[in-house]
C-alpha cells in the first residue's frame, strides 16, 4: 500500500492515477477541509480530465485522510517554497512531513520525495532526521515531478521520470511502482542527480523565457516587431526562440531556479539575470499600460482591466501569477483602481474583481490580455470597441498594442 502525503495540485493526482491503475492508494494531507471535500466526493480543483480519474480511483477504493498510515511506501508531495531573503529553497514543508511519516513508518519503508528540491537538500535537510531518530534503516528516494497544470493527466501517462536512489535495487522497486501507470521511459539514478535534474529543467526554460523577454523589451525601445522577428529567426534550422509574455507564475518556473541562485550566487549569473527579468515583466505591463493611457488621452484608471488572473492559460492556480504581481505593484505604487476578471476565479480574491465577462468590459475602455485563456480567444469580437493591451499576441483586432 502506498500512502501519498500531500494531496495539492501534485499528490492528488499522483495518488489517483496509481489507485486507478491497480495500486491501494491511501491519500493524507493535513488540511482537514481538504480530504472533507475529497470524502464528500468532489475533487479540489479544475484540471482537465481530473474528475474521472477521480471518478476511477474512488471506484478503486482510494481512502482519503489526515492520519499517517503504516505502511511499506510513502509519497511526499508537500511544497516547497523558496526564501525570498537568501533564495534558497525552504524544505521546511518536506522535513515536517518527514517527520509526521517517521513517526509512524515500520521498518526499511521507503520515503519517496517527490516535492521539487535543490541539489543536496535530501542529505543536508532530510537524512540528518533519519539519523538523529536512529531511523537509518528508513530508505530515501528522490522522484520529480514534471507535470503541467492544464495537461496533467496526459502527462501523467506519457512523460519521462527520473528516479533517485541509494541503492539500485531500490530504485528499481519504486520504477517498478510508477511503471503501473507511466508509459514513458522511468531512469534510475542517484538522488543529487535527481534533484539537480529537476531543478535545471525549470531553469532551462525560466532562461529561454527571459531571453524572450528581454528581446521584447529591447523591440519595443526601438520600435520593432518582437513577433515577426522571433517569427523570422525560428525559420533558422538551430533556432527556436520562446514567445514573450506579462511575466512567469505558477509553482515551478518562477521559484526552483532561485534555488541556484540561493546556493550558488557566485556562479548563477545568467539564471539570476533571467530570473529578474521574468519578475520584471509585470512592471513592464504596468509601464505600458500607462503609456497606452497616455497616448490615448485616458486619464481613469478605473477603466482599464485586466484579463486573468491565474498564471498560465485555462487552469485555476493563481500561485506567484504575473497579474497577482503587476496588482501588488500597483499597490506599492500607491495606486488602485485596476478592474480584474477570470473565468475560472470564482471567489474574490482581489478588489475590483468581477465574475462575468460582459459586465468587466461593459466599465472598462482599455483591456489588458494577460491570460490567453481559451474563452476570450473565442470572445475576441467582443473587444471590439476596446483599446487592448496583448500580452500574448493573440488578438487580431484593429487596435492592439504590445508589450
Ligand atoms: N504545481 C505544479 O505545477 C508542480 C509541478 C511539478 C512539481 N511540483 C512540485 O510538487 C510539490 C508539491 O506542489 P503542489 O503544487 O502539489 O503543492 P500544493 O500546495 O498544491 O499541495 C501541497 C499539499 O500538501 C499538504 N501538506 C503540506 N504539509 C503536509 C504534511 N506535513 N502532512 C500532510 N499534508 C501536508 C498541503 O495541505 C497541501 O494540500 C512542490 O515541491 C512543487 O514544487 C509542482
Amino acid at each position: 500500500m502506498v500512502n501519498v502525503i500531500g494531496l495539492g495540485y501534485i499528490g492528488l493526482p499522483t495518488a489517483l492515477m496509481m489507485s486507478s491503475h491497480g495500486v491501494e492508494v491511501i491519500g493524507t494531507d493535513y488540511n482537514k477541509d481538504l480530504v472533507d471535500t475529497l470524502n464528500a466526493g468532489h475533487t479540489t480543483f479544475k484540471e482537465d480530465g481530473l474528475d474521472d480519474l477521480f471518478q476511477s480511483a474512488l471506484d478503486a477504493g482510494i481512502r482519503f485522510t489526515t492520519d499517517y498510515q503504516v505502511t511499506d511506501t510513502y509519497i511526499v508531495s508537500v511544497p516547497t517554497p523558496y526564501d525570498k531573503f537568501s533564495k534558497k529553497v525552504d524544505p521546511c514543508y518536506v522535513v515536517a512531513a518527514v517527520k509526521n511519516v517517521l513517526d509512524v513508518a515500520p521498518q526499511g519503508a521507503v520515503l519517496v520525495i517527490e516535492s521539487t528540491v535543490s541539489p543536496g537538500t535530501v542529505e543536508k535537510s532530510i537524512r540528518p532526521i533519519l539519523k538523529e531518530q536512529n531511523r537509518t534503516d528508513v530508505k530515501l528516494v528522490h522522484a520529480p515531478e514534471r507535470i503541467i497544470p492544464g495537461n496533467m493527466v496526459y502527462e501523467l501517462l506519457h512523460n519521462n521520470r527520473t528516479i533517485g536512489a541509494d541503492e539500485k535495487e531500490i530504485g528499481e522497486r519504486i520504477k517498478q511502482l510508477y511503471s503501473s501507470f507511466c508509459q514513458g521511459e522511468i531512469v534510475v539514478t542517484d538522488i543529487k542527480t535527481a534533484e539537480m535534474t529537476k531543478v535545471v529543467e525549470n531553469t532551462f526554460r525560466a532562461v529561454n523565457i527571459a531571453f524572450a523577454n528581454e528581446l521584447a523589451k529591447i523591440c519595443r525601445h526601438d520600435n520593432m516587431d518582437v513577433y515577426e522577428i522571433i517569427r523570422i529567426c525560428n525559420m533558422h534550422p538551430r533556432v527556436n526562440i520562446l514567445q514573450p509574455g506579462p511575466g512567469v507564475g505558477g509553482h515551478c518556473i518562477s521559484v526552483d531556479p532561485w534555488f541556484l541562485v540561493g546556493d550558488y550566487p557566485s556562479l548563477a549569473k545568467v539564471i539570476d539575470e533571467s530570473m529578474k527579468t521574468n519578475d520584471g515583466m509585470p512592471d513592464f505591463v504596468l509601464n505600458r499600460i500607462y503609456e497606452i493611457m497616455k497616448e490615448k488621452g485616458m486619464t481613469d484608471i478605473t477603466r482599464v482591466g485586466l484579463y486573468g488572473l491565474t498564471y498560465k492559460e485555462n487552469v485555476d492556480d493563481m500561485r506567484e501569477s504575473p497579474t497577482l504581481q503587476l496588482l501588488e505593484s500597483q499597490e506599492r505604487h500607491l495606486a488602485t483602481g485596476l478592474k480584474v476578471y477570470d473565468p475560472f476565479i470564482e471567489k474574490d480574491v482581489v478588489a475590483n474583481q468581477y465574475h462575468n465577462l460582459d459586465e468587466f468590459l461593459d466599465d472598462i475602455d482599455l483591456v489588458v490580455i494577460m491570460v490567453k485563456h481559451n474563452e476570450i480567444k473565442e470572445e475576441m469580437n467582443k473587444l471590439s470597441s476596446k483599446v487592448v493591451l496583448d500580452c500574448h499576441n493573440i488578438c487580431h483586432l484593429n487596435e492592439v498594442y504590445h508589450i
